[in-house]
């Protein structure tokens, strides 16, 4: 079946970035929509209208994932999923996730306004919760589709003792079935996926496409250093069970484990302090620590050898400790087939394209799990992502929307 030779509207697929953008939480800077909000659940609205306007039957499932449906010419076929995330970091950006679900937006827009029907089925996913929450999980909705919310994750709760489930039945999914959210393991062709590169590599390099060859894992921890709360004023210094230089020394072995690794990164960007008070020491430090790699053994060691600087940090200032997985995803290879469509897709629009790695975490760490997966990167200005510098220009949002297209049309005209 000869493969048709279609284009994004770029000028569209930009009024969609600006209109979701302005649907932002007004207490936070940058362009800010954190899961579970009412902010999120307006601009999901957005999106579920942007969709059925692109000719897609629009359903939820039990973990509120929006899920787009164009059905093939061949409906038996197994369909071919284009997803990301609407929901941000706070202080966030306009790109990350959003740039990847207004794509596959796009993408049926052009079919519709063609009167094309792909052969495949296609689906296009805003995936749940992509970004860590106030429950302490992220990629909620792919974890569930493939089938890893278990009922402990379902339990936790966010500071104001609201459960998951709670929050992702109010968000229009339906925790007591979320089995049925599960996709079964070979019941898709694939899962593509259209993000902002979110660090410098394309950029300065020149290069205006990337065919992501991997993803890196992400093991997130809770260390939490129990110490003694004491006047600022009267406690001499030798007199201190103070939690918070404690935990400040464990955020500086685990900077100091990963510099010497090489190519993982670690990080703490999320501490909780009792009762964080400017004249009390702390009697209690939370740590949010999490370690990235493409190779699963230096995660393993790494977070190991950060575990036993805790414990050492802990003995020798007399701190409690304890220490709690929050979660852990393994690095992930984009499968040779749909990375050799992205690939294929990218070379027919420019030269200017390299295979690249992630160092970011995506919904399709969780979808590898359960289909094949492929990712397209676009340069983002600076590498900057996850604060409001976020920025990718137009042009390449829509040479990034051609490629993915390209590649859906190699994948469901086959
Ligand atoms: O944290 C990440 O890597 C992704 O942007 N959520
Ligand atoms: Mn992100
Ligand atoms: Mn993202």
């Amino acid at each position: 079946m000869s493969i048709p030779y279609f284009k994004p509207n770029t000028e569209r697929l930009w009024r969609n970035i600006e209109a979701l953008a302005e649907i932002r939480e007004a207490d936070f800077g940058g362009w800010t929509r954190r899961a579970f909000t009412p902010r999120y659940a307006e601009g999901r609205l957005l999106v579920r209208r942007l969709m059925e306007e692109a000719g897609l039957a629009v359903r939820r499932d039990a973990a509120a994932n929006l899920l787009g449906e164009m059905t093939g010419t061949l409906p038996d076929l197994p369909p071919l999923l284009v997803g990301s995330h609407t929901d941000t970091v706070p202080n966030g950006g306009r790109f990350d996730g959003i740039a990847g679900v207004l794509a596959g937006i796009e993408i049926a827009g052009v079919f519709s306004e063609n009167r094309y029907r792909p052969e495949r089925t296609l689906l296009v996913a805003d995936f749940t919760a992509e970004e860590p929450t106030d429950f302490g999980i992220s990629t909620v909705g792919s974890k569930a589709m493939a089938g890893g919310l278990g009922p402990d994750m379902l339990a936790l709760k966010d500071p104001s003792g609201r459960t998951l489930a709670e929050a992702l039945d109010e968000a229009g999914g339906d925790a007591g079935r979320i089995a049925e959210a599960r996709v079964p393991a070979g019941s898709l062709r694939g899962a593509l996926e259209l993000h902002i590169e979110q660090g410098p590599v394309l950029e300065k390099a020149g290069k205006l496409l990337g065919a992501v060859t991997g993803i890196v894992g992400i093991k997130r921890m809770l260390v939490s250093f129990e110490g003694r709360a004491d006047h600022a004023g009267t406690t001499p210094m030798d007199a201190r069970i103070d939690a918070l230089t404690g935990g400040a020394e464990a955020i500086l072995s685990l900077e100091g484990l990963c510099r010497k690794a090489g190519n993982a990164v670690g990080t703490v960007g999320k501490i909780t302090v009792l009762p964080n008070a400017a004249n009390v020491v702390a009697g209690g430090a939370e740590l949010n620590a999490e370690v990235r790699s493409l190779d699963p053994r230096e995660i393993e060691q790494l977070t190991d050898a950060f575990s036993r600087a805790c414990g050492e940090i802990a003995r020798r200032r007399g701190l409690g400790l304890t220490e709690r997985t929050l979660s852990h995803t393994k690095p992930v290879a984009a499968d040779p087939g749909l990375l050799e469509a992205v690939r294929r897709s990218c070379l027919a629009r420019t030269d200017r394209v390299i295979d690249i790695t992630s160092g970011a975490g995506h919904d399709m760490n969780q979808m590898a799990l359960v289909c094949p997966v492929g990712m397209v990167f676009i340069p983002c200005r600076e590498g900057r992502s996850h604060a409001p510098e976020e920025w990718c220009e137009p042009e390449h949002l829509g040479l990034g929307a051609a490629a993915l297209l390209g590649a859906v049309l190699g994948l469901t005209g086959e």
